[in-house]
């Protein structure tokens, strides 16, 4: 595998001499990489406070002067070694038009897949790139079998594209959907087991389960929620848009049978590229969305007939692997926790302030929602940028009312100190 994937890098490397294009950024790189080796023998938890190397990391991105951005939750801003290695690929497409997507990008669309699946601890039979989560999940919700009477449990804070996905399964072959109440503040992973198990019959035939609820920042426990459903015959499928690279895993730990991810969410790869995984002995489970007479039906390629693909995008996906890499999935984790907590911590005892997401390091990472008594969502938003150029975004959920906050890694704790000070101003 790790041959496979040498010669795929070395074959990227020798496009980019061949047509000047291509390749990856070395400063941004390898100042990154170099100041990793600094803090090697650090605990992903103690280099999450190492400010010296989250500098360097910080350099990584060109980020607007103009206000400070803390709502990372819509997609991730690309480094710039992603950026410029989007841009060469761009270019180098275009120098060898429809010679590079009819001799070159089905074995160099493998090879991806082979990084991705290096990354994701699956086969790369097992996955398929998509434009997004919503393609990734809907094509698995609208696949499957379901037939009237069969019932489906998801929860009132899944993402609203996978709730209608189910919806409409429901309208056109009468599906029963299920559809349980989340606490924001669980005592146990029990307390939520309980919830999914009260709700499934003889007739349940699959959950959704969402890995990181988006809108409270929530981590379910997918792994014991995806072993209760195997233990009573039920599939599980598993909504890791905002879970994948932000939460150090790898798939198969996490049970599913069938997960979608967003690569542009924190994989910071180029926006609209998404990757389905279906565990192989569940892929004839599948109807692909378009129809599709080159693949077995336990081959994942049938879901790659869709037409004319974003090629130099895809193909991006290997730098903001390297970047992902060259930072390190435990530490990245551990940052992100480290900022949310850093704010969240200085805010969560004054009066007028409700955290609306778990506080236990398990139970949460990079995403916190926020109230503040007295004040609107949309009026909590407004008054984060208007006052302070603090972009936010306001969350009028039925389940969750709040502002959803979102740091980055190139977030610094200067602009959470700032954060902070918006905050006492109108929560005391
Ligand atoms: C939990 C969750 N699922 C699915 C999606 C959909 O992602 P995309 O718009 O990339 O399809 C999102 C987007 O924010 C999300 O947060």
């Amino acid at each position: 595998m790790l041959e496979k994937r040498r010669n795929f890098l070395k074959k990227m490397g020798q496009i980019s001499l061949g047509a000047s294009v291509m390749g990856f950024s070395p400063l941004v790189i390898e100042n990154v990489e170099a100041a990793a080796r600094h803090i090697a023998h650090l605990t992903p938890e103690a280099a999450a406070q190492e400010e010296g190397f989250w500098y360097q990391v910080q350099k990584a991105w060109v980020q607007s002067p103009h206000f400070i951005n803390l709502e990372n939750g819509y997609f991730s801003p690309q480094p710039t070694e992603v950026v410029e290695g989007q841009i060469k690929n761009v270019q180098m497409v275009n120098e060898m038009p429809s010679f590079y997507m009819r001799r070159r990008q089905n074995e160099d669309h493998q090879g991806i897949k082979q990084l991705l699946a290096d990354l994701a601890g699956c086969s790369p039979e097992e996955i398929a790139i998509t434009r997004n989560t919503t393609e990734a999940l809907d094509t698995v919700i609208a696949g499957l079998d379901l037939k009237k009477g069969d019932e489906a449990i998801m929860t009132n804070q899944d993402y609203g594209n996978m709730l209608a996905a189910f919806d409409q399964q429901s309208r056109r072959f009468g599906v029963k959907n299920k559809i349980i109440e989340l606490p924001l503040h669980p005592k146990s992973d029990q307390e939520i087991l309980d919830l999914y198990e009260q709700q499934m019959t003889k007739r349940t035939k699959v959950i959704l389960v969402t890995h990181l609820i988006n809108i409270s920042g929530q981590v379910l426990p997918a792994k014991k929620l995806a072993d209760l459903a195997h233990s009573k015959g039920i599939e599980v499928i598993i909504d890791a848009a905002h879970s994948f690279a932000q939460l150090n895993f790898k798939i198969p730990e996490l049970g599913g049978d069938y997960l979608g991810t967003s690569l542009h969410k924190w994989l910071c790869t180029p926006v609209g590229l998404g990757m389905m995984y279906i565990k192989k002995d569940k892929i004839k489970n599948v109807w692909p969305l378009f129809g599709d007479k080159s693949h077995k039906p336990d081959d994942i390629r049938k879901f790659d007939s869709i037409g004319t693909r974003p090629c130099s995008a895809v193909l991006t996906i290997a730098n903001a692997i390297r970047f992902h890499q060259s930072i390190g999935a435990k530490r990245k984790e551990a940052r992100l926790r480290y900022l949310k907590n850093y704010w969240v911590n200085k805010v969560k005892d004054l009066p007028k302030v409700t955290i609306n997401t778990p506080f236990e390091d398990a139970r949460s990472c990079a995403i916190a929602n926020i109230a503040v008594k007295g004040k609107t969502p949309n009026e909590l938003a407004e008054y984060f940028y208007k006052k302070h150029r603090i972009f936010t975004v306001a969350i009028n959920n039925v389940a969750v009312k709040g502002v959803r906050i979102t740091p980055h890694l190139y977030t610094t704790t200067r602009d959470l100190d700032k954060f902070v000070k918006a905050i006492e101003e109108i929560g005391k």
